[in-house]
């Protein structure tokens, strides 16, 4: 179908692509399920609706109604996709943003009518979550959807993009992506484990105590509660570490087979190869990587175009994601 009613109506169904020419071993099969399609860009856009849809279910949103005001502390994809769907459906909603975010983030809120409240860029997206947390405990009136604690995050991915995956891919061995909130791998790993038993799940972690736009290190500190909700601990087969020098290699080498991806993109696909070689010459293996999104809120990296070491340090001092 090609016709459609809204943009929302274009959130997932999402392809997926061959990239096996990045493959290290000639029996190991990699796909890239490519989320940069959904119209605000990420993967994200299936959160953010599903996140409405279940606050207007539940009752604490009122479509139609006047005056109702939603909070969130992203600095990332989050955040544009709910300023997609707040100006769709009439929702004004603020976003807690840290200073030093790449400019195309906080331009791109503002396109879509978001409202932007400053917080300090030295405390990165933790400050961003903090001053939300204590804004919504002075503003109970202010919905605050909280992506790492809902469960309409893992559930979007166990109801959409695992089915979307098993039925594009069903000899599916190997399900790879980053770990953020954690949603996409409870629900997608969920999912796929309930459907085709034996599938390992992976997930991208950066190192401890460094970045990798997008991602976070369950040792660092935090650990969202929809992972624990979930049972992450027995869900993730594997967590592989991927610094960020090696996230920004393997950005532009998805050039190679034409992917103009976003940081975590790269990191996941690095994750791929990892787990690639991991098979033992002569076995078969088919890996699907999750591909968040696409490279345009990244270009002021310098990513593609830069000195590695000069990208690795600048990718320090501002938050992309
Ligand atoms: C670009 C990008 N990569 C990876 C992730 C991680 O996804 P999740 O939050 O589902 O763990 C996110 C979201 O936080 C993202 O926007």
């Amino acid at each position: 179908m090609t016709r459609y009613a809204s943009v929302l109506d274009l959130i997932g169904n999402t392809p997926v692509v061959d990239v096996s020419a990045l493959s290290p071993q000639p029996g190991v099969a990699i796909f890239a399920k490519l989320e940069g399609r959904n119209p605000a860009g990420s993967v994200k856009d299936r959160v953010a609706l599903s996140m409405v849809d279940a606050a207007e279910r539940d009752g604490r949103l009122i479509p139609g109604e006047a005056n109702q005001t939603l909070l969130e502390p992203s600095s990332g994809n989050t955040g544009i996709a709910l300023a997609l769907v707040c100006r769709l459906r009439g929702y004004h909603l603020k976003v807690v943003l840290p200073t030093n975010v790449s400019p195309e983030r906080r331009q791109l809120l503002v396109a879509f009518g978001a409202e932007i409240i400053d917080s300090p860029g030295n405390e990165g997206s933790n400050g961003a979550v903090r001053l939300a947390q204590s804004l919504s405990v002075d503003h109970p009136e202010w919905i605050f959807l909280y992506q790492y604690a809902n469960p309409a995050n893992p559930l979007v991915h166990y109801l959409t993009t695992g089915p979307e995956i098993l039925a594009d891919v069903p000899e599916i061995t190997h399900f790879v992506a980053g770990l953020g909130t954690s949603g996409t791998l409870m629900g997608v790993g969920r999912y796929l484990k309930e459907h085709r038993p034996g599938t390992q799940i992976w997930a991208v972690e950066p190192p401890s105590g460094e970045t990798v736009d997008g991602l976070r290190n369950l040792d660092d500190g935090y650990v969202p509660p929809i992972f624990s909700d979930n049972d992450g601990e027995r869900l993730l087969d594997r967590r592989v570490i991927v610094r960020p020098r090696e996230s920004i290699e393997w950005t532009r080498r998805l050039t190679d087979v034409g992917l103009f991806c976003g940081l975590s993109s790269g990191a996941v696909v690095a994750g791929a190869v990892k787990c690639a070689a991991t098979i033992d010459e002569g076995d078969s293996a088919t890996i699907v990587a999750m591909i968040a999104d696409d490279g345009w809120k990244y270009l002021s990296t310098g990513a593609w175009s830069d000195d590695l070491d000069v990208v690795v340090e600048r990718a320090k001092a501002t938050i992309y994601f």
